[in-house]
């Protein structure tokens, strides 16, 4: 049974540039589990903020329902709905400390004042900031700013904890730390999240599930394995990592397997979900570690014609049969960096293949 769910959402506005309406939300329907992680992830103008401030009740469907725990919750106002949302901005009040801020909802809702502190005392240590209850907020970094934001959200126990960017404003190692962090605190209250991000390093790292949206639609639903392994559509392919397109067609169908020629050589490919025919024109997702760069004979010869050395991995673009490809090498002794303009041989790991109909889905 679905927890939080969402049922042909849709909302319009009236287009901000003279645009007429403008569907920010286009028919959404989402199951969210008790007790999940699932990230909605997108570019810029997608719908993941009006999506998920629809769920908070910032702003009503134009269609559509919003079911929680059974209960149809369209017309409640945030404050009725029991959820509580973690902003970008923090959105912490300057005028008040650490404590003051944290306790805030708690006080509104005329808790006992020990009730209250043992409340905060708690959230204190699970967000590490036992000590700092009486900073003041322009004193503290931006990891602990961002730590209170979360604490007075888990303060007041939400049935759902709604998360807009949270990290965006934080540098690189912070942002790694405090996803780590998110996900901790998450599973050990085993709280219902949706957290948006357009970072697909965080969709991966954090989320049970990730709804990948795009023009106020959802493009695929799937576990991050499952996304990045068999995404359902080119724009999910190209947004979640890094991707090759090779052109090829279906030259028959064997049991459990496909061969498909491409780049002027037939491949057997594990057969997904999808029905094929043969003569078929398809696209090969191929990610770039599932090109092994060899010397010697290969199913593929090919030319350097870029080589970068990140110190972790080698990354190669390669010209083959007048496509360029992009492969990556992981190997930590990396014993030969090829030059450029130097001939190598490319092997695909055929069962890490997946194919896309030529037109999108079928
Ligand atoms: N209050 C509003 N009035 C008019 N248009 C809006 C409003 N809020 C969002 N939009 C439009 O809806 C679309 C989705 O926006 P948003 O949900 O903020 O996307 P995201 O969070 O994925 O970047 C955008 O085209 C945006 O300009
Ligand atoms: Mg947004």
């Amino acid at each position: 049974m679905s927890y939080l769910k969402l049922e042909n959402l849709t909302k319009e506005f009236v287009g901000r540039g003279g645009e007429g309406i403008v569907r920010a939300v286009d028919n959404v329907n989402i199951d969210i589990q008790e007790g999940e992680f699932l990230t909605l992830l997108g570019p810029s103008g997608c719908g993941k903020t009006t999506t998920l401030r629809l769920i908070a009740g910032f702003e009503f469907p134009t269609a559509g329902k919003i079911v929680l725990d059974g209960e149809v919750i369209n017309e409640q106002p945030p404050n009725q709905r029991d959820m509580a949302m973690v902003f970008q901005s923090y959105a912490i009040f300057p005028h008040l400390n650490v404590f003051e801020n944290i306790a805030y909802g708690l006080k509104i809702r005329r808790l006992p004042a020990q009730e209250i502190k043992e409340k905060v005392r708690r959230v204190l240590e699970l967000t590490e900031l036992t000590g700092l209850e009486n900073r003041a907020p322009n004193a503290l970094s931006g990891g602990q700013q961002q730590r209170v934001a979360l604490a007075r959200a888990l303060v007041m126990e939400p049935k759902v904890l709604l998360m807009d960017e949270p990290l965006s404003n934080l540098d690189a190692k912070l942002r790694e730390l405090m996803r780590t962090e998110i996900r901790r605190i998450q599973q050990s209250l085993g709280i219902t999240s949706v957290y948006v991000t357009h970072d697909q390093v965080e969709a991966m790292t954090l989320s049970d599930r990730i709804v990948v949206m795009n023009q106020g639609r959802i493009e695929q639903v799937g576990s991050p394995q499952e996304i990045y392994r068999h995404p359902q559509t080119e724009f999910v392919a190209d947004f979640i990592g890094r991707t090759n397109f090779v052109p090829g067609v279906v030259k028959a169908v064997e049991g459990q397997n496909v061969v498909v020629e491409a780049l002027g050589r037939p491949l057997t490919i594990p057969l997904a979900e999808r029905m094929l025919r043969e003569g078929q024109h398809v696209k090969l997702v191929v990610r770039p570690e599932t090109i092994q760069v060899v010397k010697g004979d290969a199913q593929y010869q090919g030319i350097i014609r870029w080589a970068s050395y990140l110190g972790n991995v080698v990354e190669y673009e390669i010209e083959v049969a007048g496509q360029v490809l992009i492969a990556v090498d992981y190997d930590p002794r990396h014993t030969v960096i090829h030059s450029l303009e130097a001939q190598v041989g490319l092997n695909l790991l055929e069962d890490c293949l997946y194919l896309l109909p030529e037109n999108g889905a079928d």
